[in-house]
């Protein structure tokens, strides 16, 4: 049983007095002490689905249109919100890209971590723990940060705070929602590494969430590339740097900053992602793909099997043919 099970999830927002679909129909699985990202251009569905997971989304706005969502084989959609409140605090822990949604400007970094664990392991709330969850993501003289506000640290300070917290409740699943994005690209490489380092000494289980597939090379064990509400590839993260299948993954890879290159060099997508209530009838991609074909206006492909390993999927008849 996998710690988390996605199937078939469908998200709509109520947008100008109807409803829209912002996620459809997306599975995917994340073991015990594994990491798997999603990837995507903005606006796919990635932090939708990542905020669905602990039913933090808004409803409305929101609604949870159909599928399951089983956290260690229990799904999040049947639970009161006595038994929600404690797989938010006990289960799984997001850490989100910007520090002004968790850190609190006007306390302490250490009395927000002891707040955090008085709510969620009163037995550990104290000052030495504070101190020693600042030590374990990194940061040098933590009885110092421990003291500090947060407009006092640097960018890549506050996102290990922000971690700091995130895993002051042992959590088995840490859900990272473009933990970097802000950060400049040596800190980015930092904050991955932590994450890595965590993963291994602590044993919990990732999602990480982030634009860029350049970056997940190194943490990622499975891959899952979403585009327009649905995943449109997934697999092993070797196989799928290695060998992409979909045309939007290959463009998504060359698209990638090398370091050094400038802006106006970087090979990006030409066109944009469709809003939600505007996807094409057919292929979702097939305005902006290279290799359209006329049957991809008029039929949506279906995820299939991709080569040699039944874990590699894409949702692409053409490229698999
Ligand atoms: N509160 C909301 N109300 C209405 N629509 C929303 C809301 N939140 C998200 N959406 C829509 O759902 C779609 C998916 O949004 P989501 O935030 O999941 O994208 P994303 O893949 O995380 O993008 P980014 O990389 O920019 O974070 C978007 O088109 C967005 O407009
Ligand atoms: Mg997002």
């Amino acid at each position: 049983m996998p710690l988390l099970f996605i199937q078939d999830l469908e998200v709509d927002f109520r947008l100008n007095g109807r409803w829209v679909r912002a996620v459809d129909g997306v599975s995917l699985a994340v073991e015990a002490g594994e990491t798997v990202c999603i990837v995507g251009e903005s606006g796919c569905g990635k932090s939708v689905t990542a905020l669905s997971v602990a039913r933090l989304l808004p409803e409305p706005p929101a609604r949870i249109a159909g599928g399951r969502i089983d956290i260690e084989g229990r799904n999040v959609f049947e639970l009161s919100s006595r038994d929600l409140r404690a797989v938010r605090g006990g289960v799984v822990s997001y850490v989100f890209q910007e520090p002004g949604a968790a850190l609190n400007p006007v306390f302490r970094v250490g009395v927000q971590i002891l707040e955090t664990l008085r709510i969620h392991r009163p037995q550990r709330a104290t000052q030495t723990e504070v101190v020693r969850l600042l030590a374990e993501v990194g940061l040098a003289d933590p009885e110092r940060r421990a003291r500090n506000y947060p407009h006092e640290l640097s960018g890549g300070m506050q996102q290990r705070v922000m971690i700091a917290m995130a895993i002051a409740t042992e959590p088995k699943l840490l859900i990272a929602d473009e933990p970097t994005t802000a950060l400049d690209v040596t800190i980015q490489a930092q904050i991955l590494d932590l994450l890595k380092d965590l993963k291994h000494r602590l044993g919990m289980a990732i999602l990480l969430i982030t634009h860029n597939l350049g970056l997940v090379g190194d943490i990622a064990d499975r891959i899952v590339v979403m585009y327009a509400g649905q995943v449109i590839e997934s697999g092993p993260a070797a196989e799928l740097l290695r060998s992409p299948v979909h045309p939007y993954t290959r463009a998504l890879i060359q698209s990638v900053p090398e370091l050094g290159q400038t802006r106006d060099r970087l090979r990006a997508i030409p066109g944009t992602v469709p809003q939600p209530g505007a996807w094409p009838i057919g292929c979702r991609f097939a305005p902006r793909c290279p290799f359209v074909q006329p049957q991809c206006h008029l039929q949506a492909p279906p995820l299939t099997h991709s080569g040699t390993d039944p874990a590699h999927q894409v949702r692409c008849p053409v490229a698999t043919a």
